[in-house]
């Protein structure tokens, strides 16, 4: 697809990863609307971003006003990009169900629960001939599951699954759901964990290359992104 004027949400813009898609999005012509968590999140969100709001995942609330703003501006949405994430380390044994339920909520529900809110804005980007698009980034674990990251897993592993259904679900309407599947990249994610420790992972990918792979991805028309295409 052909990015120019294309206004594209990135959720986590202040992220490392979203703020390269972010970058990457705009340098391809795209407006690109950047999300941050908190106000204090939202000062390391690119400047020079056309919009910069503000969206917390575990708060149906703020999905809630996010979405409304988004559908009433009037200004259109042509894809959604799902940057924003939380890791937490244990094995499935010990991981309680508040920590389990926590990673569910950001990972999972909060991001379906904003893109099903926004389905009839991209339906409308559709009707107009903009290939309207959502992109996940639910990395290699959703392919198979990792000793001691119990929780992690399991989530990412719901939003793979409801991504692939949604795929079917709004095929018809005109809508592309992408999922990307990037192993370890070093982000320094591990060491932002909402609860446990990191294992010793192996030297990762840098950010510049999975962003570079997901644009493209993006710009190609993919619909799925495996952990094997980013070697
Ligand atoms: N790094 C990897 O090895 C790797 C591999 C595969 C997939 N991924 C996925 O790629 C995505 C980006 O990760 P990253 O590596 O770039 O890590 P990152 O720099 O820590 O970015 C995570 C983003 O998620 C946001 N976030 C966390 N909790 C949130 C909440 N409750 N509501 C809204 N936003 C929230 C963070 O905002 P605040 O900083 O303001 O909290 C931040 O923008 C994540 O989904 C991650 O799971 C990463």
């Amino acid at each position: 697809m052909d990015l120019r004027e294309r206004r594209v949400l990135v959720v986590g813009a202040n992220g490392v990863l979203g703020a390269g898609i972010a970058r990457a999005l705009r340098a391809s012509g795209a407006q690109v609307i950047g999300t941050a968590r908190d106000a204090e999140g939202a000062a390391r969100l690119d400047a020079t971003l056309d919009e910069r709001l503000l969206v917390d995942l575990t708060d149906d609330g703020s999905i809630s006003t996010l979405a409304t703003y988004l559908a009433s501006a009037g200004r259109g949405l042509d894809g959604i990009v799902n940057a924003a994430g939380l890791v937490g380390f244990g094995p499935a044994t010990t991981t309680s169900a508040s920590d389990a339920a926590l990673l569910m909520r950001v990972n999972h529900l909060g991001p379906a629960d904003l893109i099903t809110r926004l389905l009839p804005t991209l339906t409308a980007s559709a009707t107009a001939g903009h290939q309207p698009f959502v992109c996940g980034i639910t990395g290699i674990v959703a392919e198979r599951a990792f000793p001691g990251m119990a929780a992690y897993v399991a989530s990412k592993s719901a939003h793979a699954a409801w991504l692939a259904a949604l795929r079917l679900d709004v095929r018809r309407a005109g809508i592309r759901v992408l999922n990307t599947h990037p192993g370890h990249t070093e982000t320094g994610l591990a060491t932002r964990a909402a609860f446990g420790t990191a294992p010793r992972f192996a030297a990762g990918m840098t950010p510049e290359h999975v962003v570079t792979r997901i644009v493209a991805a993006i710009r190609e028309d993919a619909t799925e992104l495996a952990s094997t295409d980013f070697a």
